[in-house]
């Protein structure tokens, strides 16, 4: 706390500034999101397609920046001014959107970062593009998706249910 403000009350402290903050991307990302090819743990954890250059990747992340799919909202994952990530908020309905998330390369994994950028993503869906539900699904195996998606108070649906994924959902004041 810091020293008592004129008339005797407590200024309090500044907030710590959030572990990942969101962005729009710009394209100088697409570079940055590109190097993560390089780590083969990443591409696997992330399901990028294995051995295309780093030029096709550049092309293609630059393509997804500068000219993104009607359906598709992505957004930078920043920590201490550093591009760690991104957000996906995905989807042609007006009102509900699949959230999407990854942290790059895999040296940052276990760090928080990506519940932080999904919690972020979460804020930004619905109080910025005003959704009332979001939903996400994470490979069974993915541990730490699966928990990301736990820990954000999301509910899963058909739990238990055959196929490869777990799937989640969270809707306006639930
Ligand atoms: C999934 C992913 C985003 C997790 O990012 P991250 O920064 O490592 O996540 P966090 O550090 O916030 O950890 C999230 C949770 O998973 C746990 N975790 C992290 N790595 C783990 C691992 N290898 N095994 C088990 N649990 C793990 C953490 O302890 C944490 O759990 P807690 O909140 O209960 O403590 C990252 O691994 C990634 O980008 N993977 C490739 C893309 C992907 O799978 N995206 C999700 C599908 S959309």
């Amino acid at each position: 706390m810091a020293p008592d403000a004129p008339g005797g009350h407590a200024v309090p402290a500044p907030l710590t500034p959030p572990l990942v903050e969101l962005r729009p991307l710009v394209s100088a990302d697409a570079a940055t999101i590109a190097s993560w090819s390089l780590d083969p743990r990443f591409v696997a954890g992330a399901d990028w397609t294995p051995d295309l250059s780093l030029e096709v990747h550049v092309a293609f992340q630059l393509r997804i920046v500068t000219d993104p799919p009607a359906d598709l909202i992505r957004l930078g994952a920043v920590h201490e001014g550093e591009l760690v990530g991104y957000v996906d908020l995905h989807g042609h309905e007006p009102r509900r959107r699949e959230l999407g998330y990854v942290i790059g390369d895999s040296h940052r994994w276990g760090r928080g970062y990506g519940g932080a950028a999904a919690r972020a993503g979460l804020a930004y869906g619905f109080g910025v593009l005003g959704l009332t539900e979001i939903w996400a699904e994470a490979l069974t195996g993915n541990t730490a998706s699966v928990r990301i998606l736990q820990g954000l108070g999301m509910t899963e649906i058909d739990h238990g249910a055959p196929g490869p994924y777990r799937r989640f959902t969270i809707s306006v004041g639930s």
